[in-house]
């Protein structure tokens, strides 16, 4: 029997991270023959997680120019992917999340006849502009994939209400939590995993709809919070965007409590958020890490795709909103009844085992 030939794109930090357990996985099963191609929409930041899990492209595309348009990532994307699947031939090209390179691989397959794989499918805001422009790249990618993966019931139903066929869908778990569990065992092999001293907050924003203005208000509430909390450390490893760190950098890069770092390696990563007794972002990834880390979040957006921490109680959106920061952040740091009852362990969006359940329908 001829091996399925499986074409993973990756653009983003994000996508390595969660696409790494379904290859790795593939990569051990004789059923399948893993292809990796990326993008390299990010550069720096993709192949640190490339390292971390050991894994090589068959196809650089290198596309990341510095501070690139929406439209430049999309054209150079699509034009590098479509050789991409013409030139291997896949059986399925996967694509993961909602990235520009998620949208323009799942294109890239349609246009080929290829089918496509859509892992975390079905997350929705319903609403364009928030997250923006990925509220739009997923309901594209939606429209032409042919192998739906949402990570819970919840963005299953959201699949359904928009009619996509039932027995298109496999409910999987996110594979934030397989890379989570998988990374967390080797620092505990490691012993690189020690209980935390101090009191940390940590700190990531990068969202589009947080450049600018927002993004000033994240850092006015942070610093307010290192002057009320004398005892408060915050670590903030800031995104290589250049809308990010031109607001950050000046903002922040005075105080003394305020360590402002490079972006950590997966591994550090998840140390730090083990570490931290709270954490402020507005990253997708890290609202799904936290709650199986027992971290309480603040949410740094008006709204969000992933509801199943909030309405378990353990994440609260506070938008960019400086006042609503301060006073959420100053309440769970002081009360420590609030702080216990967000602080639950519990693994609203994954068990694990999503990387086993994508690959099954694609033998
Ligand atoms: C992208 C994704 C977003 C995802 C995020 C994860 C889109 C439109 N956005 O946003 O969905 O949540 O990645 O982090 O797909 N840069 C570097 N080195 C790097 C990475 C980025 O210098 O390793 C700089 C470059 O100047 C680049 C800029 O950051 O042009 C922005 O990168 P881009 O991929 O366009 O957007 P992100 O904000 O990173
Ligand atoms: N992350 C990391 N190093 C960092 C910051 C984040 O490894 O310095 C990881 C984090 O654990 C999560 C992912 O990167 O798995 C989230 O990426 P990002 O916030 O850039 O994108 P999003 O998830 O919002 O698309």
């Amino acid at each position: 029997m001829s091996k399925k030939k499986l074409m993973f794109v990756v653009g983003t930090r994000p996508e390595a991270i969660k696409m790494a357990p379904v290859i790795l996985r593939a990569a051990d099963d004789p059923r399948f023959e893993p292809l990796l191609v990326t993008t390299s929409q990010h550069r720096e930041m993709l192949d640190q997680m490339l390292a971390v899990f050991g894994l090589t492209p068959a196809v650089d595309l290198d596309i990341m120019r510095h501070d690139q348009s929406l439209a430049d990532v999309t054209t150079a994307a699509l034009r590098g992917l479509d050789r991409a699947v013409a030139d291997l031939a896949p059986d399925v090209v996967l694509v993961q999340g909602d990235t520009t390179t998620t949208f323009c691989g799942a294109l890239a397959g349609f246009y080929h006849q290829v089918p496509v794989a859509h892992i975390e499918a079905g997350l929705r805001t319903f609403d364009k502009r928030q997250p923006f422009p990925e509220e739009v790249n997923r309901c594209l990618t939606t429209q032409v994939t042919e192998f739906h993966f949402p990570p819970t019931d919840r963005s299953l139903q959201n699949l359904l209400r928009e009619g996509v066929r039932e027995d298109r869908c496999w409910v999987t778990g996110n594979t934030a939590i397989d890379a989570l569990f998988w990374t967390l065992d080797r620092a505990k092999r490691d012993g690189r995993l020690e209980a935390p001293t101090g009191r940390t907050l940590l700190v990531t924003a990068h969202r589009r709809e947080n450049h600018g203005a927002p993004m000033e208000r994240i850092c006015n509430a942070v610093l307010r919070l290192v002057e009320r909390f004398d005892d408060l450390e915050v670590e903030f490893p800031v995104h290589m965007s250049p809308r990010v760190r031109s607001v950050v950098m000046p903002k922040l890069g005075d105080h003394p409590r305020i360590r402002l770092i490079d972006p950590l390696d997966y591994e550090d990563f998840v140390l730090a958020m083990h570490r931290a007794e709270l954490i402020l972002t507005d990253s997708g990834g890290v609202q799904e890490e936290a709650p199986s880390l027992g971290k309480p979040v603040l949410v740094l957006r008006e709204t969000t795709e992933r509801p199943e921490a909030a309405d378990a109680g353990v994440a609260r959106l506070v938008g960019a909103d400086e006042e609503k920061i301060v006073a959420e952040a100053s309440r769970l740091l002081s009360d420590r009844t609030a702080y216990e009852a967000m602080a639950r362990a519990m693994n609203p969006y994954g068990d694990g085992h999503a990387a086993g359940r994508i690959l099954e329908p694609l033998a």
